[in-house]
């Protein structure tokens, strides 16, 4: 009897406890008004003058705000050259990485230089891992093939939501499917971020970032591994301020002071920090990217928002205190129950997406015709479950998807 107490007690402590972990983010960041002019010395620096440089971007708004010619000047004026390669779409495909491929081996390219987005960097960091790998590219996504090596890649921020500027993860869509891939070497080695380029950003784009970033942290944040006081704390910290400046955005579009507040926190809600030493989940984004690979106009972090409140709903009970602290420590609800703190905390999380315009059921996101079926499959198909507060099944996210109407 003692001894079994003393196994299941031995048991208990072996399994519930923080991770070991490895840590090692590279990005050199430069943050404010001006850092732009410094892409040219950056590149210098990087693979030196005379060197030759593909710039990737979207499709206007860095020409329109003239970002794009501040960059190309700074590389002019250090020597660099480069070729452009632009129009880069929302929800970024493989072909456009395959033109990039094509191109950076004919002009000899040593670096690629981001303008923009996470479809713009993403793009970028998927054609420079594509160069150098003599397989079939797609090999990374769908065959999960490790990176090895990568051409260097600097980013300039035009829009604070994926992270994908620090981050080490690559998301880019092909026939049907949307997958990531990932390794730090990916990760860019070197990161501008002038909040002042945020200005010109719709209101659509304005929300889906915030809550795209504020996901990048729930999905780390809702874990079952316990003692992760410190990273926590931060993270609950970090969601309060994004959601406080997010709303002044949303009405004061020129903010220079809160947007540097969401450029910093989007930037590092993805870096890896708010994971340390435990289980991320990762299911919202999962079922997430079957919905934008589903229809690519359908905006990434507005998709999380109609999929965020209802995979709470469906998986709260496995950890009711992991909800409670979430609802009264970013929140700031508590009720006479657990249930009932829980469920406010959820619907206040809700109410907030409204507040920043975004849809929060399948129809105001106009998706109510998928095919819960098909996509719930398809989420599963190569991880075989998704996420880890709960492991679901594909008739998990079958009633997740219900629970989105
Ligand atoms: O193409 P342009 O004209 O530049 O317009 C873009 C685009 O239409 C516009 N925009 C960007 N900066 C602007 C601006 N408009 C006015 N002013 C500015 N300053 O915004 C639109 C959306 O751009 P996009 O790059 O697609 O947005 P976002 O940064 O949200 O990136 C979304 C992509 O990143 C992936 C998503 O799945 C999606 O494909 N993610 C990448 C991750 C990563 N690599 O780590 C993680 C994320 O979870 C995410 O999955
Ligand atoms: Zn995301």
């Amino acid at each position: 009897m003692g001894n079994a107490l003393h196994r299941r007690s031995f048991i208990t402590f072996k399994e519930k406890k923080m991770e070991n972990f490895e840590f090692y983010n590279p990005t050199k960041l430069f943050f404010g008004r001006g850092q732009e002019t410094r892409i040219g010395s950056l590149l210098v620096e990087k693979v030196g003058t005379d060197s030759q440089v593909l710039v990737v971007y979207g499709g206007q708004s860095a020409k329109k705000s003239g970002l794009l010619d501040k960059v190309t000047s700074s590389l002019k004026a250090s020597g660099i050259n480069f070729v452009e390669l632009g129009d880069v779409r929302p929800n970024p495909t493989y072909e456009k990485v395959k033109e990039g491929v094509v191109l950076a081996r004919e002009k000899n390219i040593q670096a690629i230089v981001a303008v923009g987005g996470g479809s713009v960097i993403d793009t970028a960091k998927a054609i420079a891992i594509c160069v150098p790998y003599e397989g079939e590219g797609w090999d990374f996504f769908e065959k999960g093939v490790v990176p090895k090596k990568a051409l260097p890649v600097a980013c300039v921020l035009t829009l604070p939501a994926a992270g994908s500027e620090q981050s080490k993860r690559i998301v880019i869509s092909h026939q049907g499917r949307k997958l990531g891939t990932g390794s730090d070497i990916v990760r860019p080695f070197a990161s501008i971020i002038n909040p002042e380029f945020f200005f010109t950003l719709p209101p659509k784009q304005v929300r889906a970032g915030v809550i795209d970033m504020m996901s990048h942290i729930m999905e780390r944040y809702f874990t079952q591994t316990p003692n992760t006081d410190f990273i926590s704390g931060q993270a609950e910290a970090a969601l309060r301020s994004i959601m406080k400046n997010g709303l002044i955005v949303r009405k004061d579009s020129q903010n220079y002071e809160a947007w540097s507040q969401i450029g910093l926190a989007g930037s590092f809600a993805h870096n890896g920090f708010y994971g340390l030493g435990q289980k991320e989940d990762w299911a919202c984004h999962g079922i997430e990217h079957e919905i934008s690979a589903w229809d690519e106009t359908i905006t990434h972090g507005e998709g999380l928002a109609v999929v965020t409140p209802a995979w709470m709903t469906y998986v709260w009970k496995e950890n009711p205190s992991r909800f409670v602290q979430f609802a009264q420590n970013v929140m700031g609800v508590k009720e006479d129950t657990e249930e009932k703190t829980v469920l406010a905390g959820i619907a206040a999380l809700k109410n907030f997406f409204k507040e920043m315009g975004a849809p929060v059921t399948l129809a105001e996101l106009h998706a109510e015709k998928l095919d819960p079926q098909e996509l719930a499959e398809k989420a599963v198909k190569i991880p075989g479950t998704l996420g880890n507060f709960k492991k679901l099944h594909s008739e998990d996210i079958l009633k997740i998807f219900e629970l989105m109407r």
